[in-house]
């Protein structure tokens, strides 16, 4: 019970990696907001987990819902220790076939929502003198792939934004880190997949296959994998890491 009496809001949480933390925090004792603009299914997951997930309706790329969410969360839960910036959208296209409207909707999602998610959890946390804040980066932020352009800048960014956000906000008490997965499980490299069978012309699942076998561990990630770290970051043990981005990749990446 390492997050006992802890709150936290994790952003993207219908699925995936953050339906994974949600469920690891409440493990933990923590109390958990559920924070997607899937209403349908953060309702649903919020549900299967219980009393203390809260399903928040939440697009991180609209302020006013931010705000809302943010003041809805903190209103059920009482206070909030504990943001997980999780929300991401990916794509994939040669450098040639971008289109202006994918690359602004991944930087609004992926870096914009980051920041200003971050900003309103800071705004709370400031006044209290204590917070936590995780950024969901990738491996993908620190070097470009040939057909992921935009994804790989988005990343970078958010590392970028774990810098300069952890070095404003620790003077405040505010740890802010990131979190960089390899390659990870689940219905977002499902979309990862179909993206390369189109552009590499793979076989459906072969592209997964080959990113699996080329991990230095031997296969791709669990979101499990992924939930020590995120809980070690939101606990005291932490208190003196700042700024900082860690690979959990099965050895992906030396950073
Ligand atoms: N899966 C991987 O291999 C992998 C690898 C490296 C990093 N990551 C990062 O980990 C995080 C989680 O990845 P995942 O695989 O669970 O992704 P996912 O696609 O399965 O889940 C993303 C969630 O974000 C939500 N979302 C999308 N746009 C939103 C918005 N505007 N506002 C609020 N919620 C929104 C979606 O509804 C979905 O529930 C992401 O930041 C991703 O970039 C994933």
């Amino acid at each position: 019970m390492r997050l006992s009496g802890k709150t936290a809001l994790i952003t993207g949480a219908a699925r995936g990696i953050g339906l994974e933390f949600a469920r690891a925090y409440l493990a933990e004792g923590a109390t958990v907001a559920l924070a997607d603009v899937n209403a349908a299914a953060v309702a649903l997951a919020a549900r299967d987990l219980g009393p203390k997930a809260h399903p928040i309706v939440m697009d991180v790329t609209q302020q006013d819902s931010i705000d809302h969410g943010f003041a809805e969360s903190i209103r059920r839960m009482g206070k909030l220790d504990i943001l997980i910036n999780n929300a991401a959208l990916f794509s994939a296209a040669p450098i040639v076939e971008i289109t202006r409207k994918d690359h602004d909707k991944l930087f609004a999602v992926n870096v914009a929502g980051t920041l200003f998610c971050t900003q309103a959890a800071a705004r709370h946390m400031i006044p209290r003198g204590e917070g936590v804040i995780i950024n969901m980066a990738s491996q993908a932020g620190r070097r470009g792939e040939g057909l992921v352009a935009v994804y790989c800048a988005t990343k970078s960014a958010v590392i970028s934004l774990t810098q300069s956000a952890g070095l404003d906000l620790i003077k405040h008490g505010i740890n802010v880190n990131a979190i960089a997965p390899g390659v990870v499980e689940g219905e977002h490299w499902d979309g990862v997949d179909a993206f390369f069978a189109r552009y590499e012309n793979k076989l459906p699942g072969q592209k997964k296959r080959e990113v699996g076998d080329a991990v230095p561990i031997g296969r791709m990630a669990t979101a499990q994998d992924l939930t020590g770290m995120a809980i070690f970051l939101a606990t005291p043990e932490a208190k003196y890491i700042v700024a900082q981005c860690f690979g959990v990749d099965g050895g992906n990446w030396m950073a």
